[in-house]
This record gives structure tokens, sequence and C-alpha cells, in this order.
């Protein structure tokens, strides 16, 4: 029995392979490798002393699906493939929804096709809009993304909660990640994005190794202690047991289950600033800058439906995802 994960050579995805090879699954990729290499697939088979299968195509490729069912028995899917850049996505939408919507109705066709009914998605917390007190719980209000690539998240929770209703015995698993960041503890494998970051910690850490002079600060003056804008921070191999916990549900439990995958802290940019300056010893310039548009003031997460009812809580604290970016970036400055 094997777990076909979608977008595994990609930095989430590479993180939870590992840890579902730790945990006795065999493990079939499905990759085009558009934001991703098969060096990284080479690494998760070195970190895990175990082969992985990589098919490099794409979720929109019908006949590819035939091909990775008959020669392997797909037990469930765990899907992150898809286009993630909020900037992009408002500059190309058709591609976004084509890729990341029209993708996953090819993998759940395929599922049908083959008798697979377990999925577990990469959602995100950017489905609660603004309009939600934090800490943001799975039972509020989700709506109002701000931009295509959230859309397309928001879009895609609701094709696959469709798609239960009308297949009861299928479950599905909509983890809303909050902001993943870190990297395996080796080194060896970690976020690697292409031209400038847009996120902040790989700007901070590709300040930290001089590929960019310094930090813009998106913003000082909103509602939160120090002005700065304030995030649950998780640590992505925490991240990634929390698949392997969410297919061991999936594999007893039909239904919809959703949760939040954060730790249920919030820090702010300037103190993820000052913790990595702490982690790396080194000093990282910043400039405050205006806010971001769609940036909101403050987001994190309820993280106790997850302890509940998978038995999961984030292990990791801040200190460590600083030290575990560092380790990968100082490593890898090119990346893979
Ligand atoms: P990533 O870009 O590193 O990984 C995505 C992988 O999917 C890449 O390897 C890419 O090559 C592959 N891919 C993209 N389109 C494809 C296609 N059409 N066919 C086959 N493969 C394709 O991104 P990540 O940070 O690992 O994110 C994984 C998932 O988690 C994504 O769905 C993302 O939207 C979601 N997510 C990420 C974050 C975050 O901050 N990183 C937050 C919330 C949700
Ligand atoms: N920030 C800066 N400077 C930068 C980059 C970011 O000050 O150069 C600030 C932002 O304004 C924000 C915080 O750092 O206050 C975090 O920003 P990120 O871009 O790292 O993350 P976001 O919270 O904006 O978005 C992330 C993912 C989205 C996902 C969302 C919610 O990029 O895909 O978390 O899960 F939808």
């Amino acid at each position: 029995m094997a777990i076909l994960v979608t977008g595994g050579a990609g930095y989430i995805g590479s993180h939870t392979c590992i840890e579902l090879l730790n945990a006795g699954y065999e493990v079939v990729i499905q990759d085009n490798l558009c934001n991703s290499s098969a060096e990284s697939v080479r690494r998760i088979e070195e970190l895990a002393g175990k082969k992985v299968k990589l098919y490099e195509k794409d979720i929109r490729d019908e006949a590819a699906y035939d091909e990775i069912f008959c020669e392997n028995t797909i037990d469930a899917v765990i899907h992150f493939a898809g286009l993630k850049a909020v900037g992009e996505s408002c500059r190309k939408p058709i591609e976004y929804y084509d890729n990341n919507i029209g993708g996953t109705v090819k993998l759940l066709q395929a599922m049908k096709k083959h008798g697979c009914k377990k999925i577990v998605f990469s959602s995100s917390a950017t489905v609660y809009g603004s309009e939600n007190p934090v800490p943001f719980r799975e039972d509020q209000k989700v709506g109002g993304t701000t931009n295509p690539y959230g859309t397309t998240k928001l879009f895609i929770e609701q094709i696959l909660t469709d798609v239960q209703k009308a297949n009861p015995d299928w479950s599905v698993i909509l983890l809303r990640y909050f902001n993943p960041i870190g990297a395996h503890k080796s080194g060896r494998i970690g976020e690697n994005p292409r031209g400038i970051p847009n996120n902040l910690m790989p700007y901070i850490a590709q300040v930290a190794v001089g590929k960019l002079p310094y930090l813009n600060v998106f913003g000082d003056d909103y509602d939160t202690p120090d002005g700065t804008g304030v995030r649950d921070y998780i640590h992505v191999v925490d991240l990634a047991v929390g698949h392997v916990k969410a297919v061991e549900k999936a594999q007893k439990d039909s239904g919809v289950f959703i949760y939040n995958l954060g730790t249920g802290k919030g820090v702010s940019v300037l103190e993820l600033v000052h913790a990595f300056e702490k982690a790396s010893g080194v000093h990282i310039p910043y400039k405050i800058a205006p806010r971001r548009d769609g940036d909101i003031a403050v987001c994190y997460a309820d993280a106790s439906k997850a302890e509940r009812e998978l038995h999961w809580t984030a292990q990791y604290g801040v200190d460590e995802m600083c030290a575990d970016s560092w380790r990968w970036q100082s490593a890898n400055p090119e990346g893979f």
C-alpha cells in the first residue's frame, strides 16, 4: 500500500515524504517539478534510507493517472501540488484556476475511477479571510479571500466537501496550514523559492547570506504589540508529522474533517527577525515599508481540534525554526 503525494518534491511535500517513510509508508510522488527539482527527491531517499518512485507528471495529465494507479496500489492521496504565489495569482488568475482547481478535478476523477477514497488536502489559513476574530477556529465562517490563490483553496475545500457528500465512504481531510518555516534538521532539504522570495522567512534567510541587502518590513502601524504583522509560524517538520496523523485518521473514518495546523502562538515580524539574529548570529538590516496589499494584522490558530482528534501538537518553537532555516540556507545558499 502506497501513499500518492502530489507535489511531493516541493517544500512541505518533501518533508512529509520523509515522515511518511519513517512511519513505514511506501511513497509515490507525482510532481511536474515546475517549482522543485529531482534533487530534492534524491535527498528524501538519502535521509530516509528508502526508495521513492517519482512520476514527473502534471496533475492535469489524465493519462498519467492510469500509469500511476495501475503500477502502484495507492491507498490514499496527499495533495500538495499547486501554484502558491499570492501576487502572481493576481496577475495570472487563469493559470492558477487551471492548475490548482483543474488539476484537483482531474485527480479526483482518477481517484474515483481507480477506487481510491482517501484524500488529505493542503489548504491554508487564508480561507478565514479578514473578518473573523483570532484565534481562527475550524467552525468559523470561511470566505472573503483577497486573491485568486486563496480563492482556489476555498473552492477546492468546497469541491472536496461536495465529492464526499455524494460519496459517503470517502474520507476528506482539509488541513489549514498557518505559516510553515524551518527545514529538516539535517540541513539537506528546505524551502527553495525561485527568484526573490515573497514570504518573510526565506527573505530574511537570503538577507542573512548576503543575497539581498535588507528586509522590507511591511507596516509598523498595525494594532499589534510592536506594530508589525503577527503570524503563527509552524515548523515544517511539525506540519509534516500532522500529515501522517491525518492519513491515519483517513484510514479509520469516512467524512470531511477540517484541522488547523499551527502552534496557536502569534509572533510579529520583528520578533521573528530578532529570533533569527539570535539563532544565526547574523545581523539582519531592515527598513520599514508601507503595508502590503491584502495583508491582515494578526493571524494565528486555535490548534486544539487537531490536538483532540489527531493527537497532534506542534513540538518546535520559533528558536528552532530559525536555527533550522539558517542551517539549510547557509549550507545551500543557491538552493538544491
Ligand atoms: P512548493 O511549490 O514547494 O510545492 C508544490 C509542488 O507542487 C512543487 O514541487 C511543484 O513543482 C508542484 N506542482 C505545482 N503544480 C503542479 C502540477 N500542475 N502538476 C504537478 N506538480 C505540480 O509549495 P509548498 O510550500 O510545499 O506548498 C505545498 C502546498 O501547500 C501548496 O498547495 C500550497 O498552496 C499549500 N500551502 C503552502 C503554504 C506555505 O506557506 N508554504 C501555506 C498554506 C498552504
Ligand atoms: N513580511 C514582511 N516583509 C517581507 C515579507 C513578509 O514584512 O518581505 C510580513 C508580512 O507583511 C506579514 C508577515 O511578514 O505580516 C508574513 O508574511 P508572509 O508573506 O511570510 O506570509 P503570509 O501570512 O502573508 O502568507 C502565508 C502564505 C500564504 C498563506 C498564508 C496563510 O504565503 O500562502 O500564509 O496561511 F495563504
